[in-house]
């Protein structure tokens, strides 16, 4: 059966079937996955019942594994981590603030893999907010004060050691482990063609954006707050919402994403891999 592909009504996403990701896939078959891929940026993949070793196996065909720093993988796996929440977890949510996964590294990655194993009855949805749309529909005067900048990024509010993951973070269940090296930074363009596609986007937001580059911090500030405020409009958002078994992979270079609550009460635990930055 070829692969169907059931775009969403909302600014990106589409589901994928006619595949089967417990089985190796033919180079046709990764062809066309990454290009629905690249052009609604999230995949999900429902009723796949796939193993530790199907995890692994579909995110090589898109790239080696990425490099996760501030994580312990599962036992018995390098490259995969557990997004885990316990139904009686007090501590903040993980993920709640809109980001692109690990955009302070030099090269950050490509894409997420996120498995769906223990899905909750009611919330826990995954948001993700089209950074190409939210640059094109920018009106003109706002964007001027963008372009050109180019955004400093750094891990440190999250996970240096007094960052909100840090040694204040109690009662978590995730493996994350909070590192002095988290207040490294790294320089990107804010605005950027995507590597593989050339399309212009935004890159990542405030929260691993710290600042940008020539500019003092009282300058940058509300500039980062305005535009979080614009790149997460509802407009630009399509809302995930999960089953078991289901696969999710996105385009970390093209969306923000953010994970929501509303399952107090309910275990959540999902399986990520990451898929390192595309080498032409
Ligand atoms: C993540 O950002 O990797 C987690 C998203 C989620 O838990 O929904």
């Amino acid at each position: 059966m070829p692969i169907q592909i059931n775009i969403s009504d909302q600014a990106c996403g589409a589901a994928v079937t006619g595949v089967d990701l417990t089985q190796s896939l033919d180079d046709s078959q990764v062809a066309d996955i990454r290009a629905a891929w690249l052009k609604h940026h999230v995949l999900s993949f429902p009723d796949q019942n796939m193993s530790d070793d199907d995890l692994e196996r579909f995110t090589q065909y898109f790239g080696g594994f990425g490099h996760d720093p501030f994580f312990d993988p599962i036992e018995g796996r390098e490259h995969i981590a557990a997004i885990r929440r316990d139904a009686d977890e007090k501590s903040p949510l993980f993920a709640e603030n809109w980001h692109s996964d690990w955009s302070f590294q030099a090269h950050p990655p490509a894409g997420t893999c996120l498995l769906g194993l223990t899905i909750p009855p009611v919330g826990g949805d995954t948001c993700f907010a089209n950074q190409h749309a939210a640059l094109d529909a920018m009106p003109d005067e706002m964007r001027a004060k963008y372009e050109g900048l180019t955004a400093i990024h750094s891990a440190q509010m999250a996970y240096a050691p007094d960052g909100a993951y840090g040694e204040k973070d109690e009662g978590r269940s995730m493996a994350i482990r909070p590192d002095e090296s988290a207040r490294e930074t790294e320089r990107h363009p804010l605005i950027r063609a995507h590597p593989e596609t050339g399309q212009l986007g935004l890159f990542s937001c405030m929260g691993y954006i710290i600042g940008f580059e020539g500019m003092d911090q009282q300058e940058a500030l509300p500039l980062l707050q305005q535009l979080y405020a614009w790149q997460s409009r509802d407009e630009f958002v399509y809302r995930h919402q999960w089953q078991p078994n289901m696969l999710v992979m996105w385009d970390n270079r093209s969306v923000l994403h953010c994970a929501t609550g509303g399952y107090d009460g309910h275990d959540r635990l999902l399986h990520r891999t990451t898929i390192a930055a595309f080498q032409a």
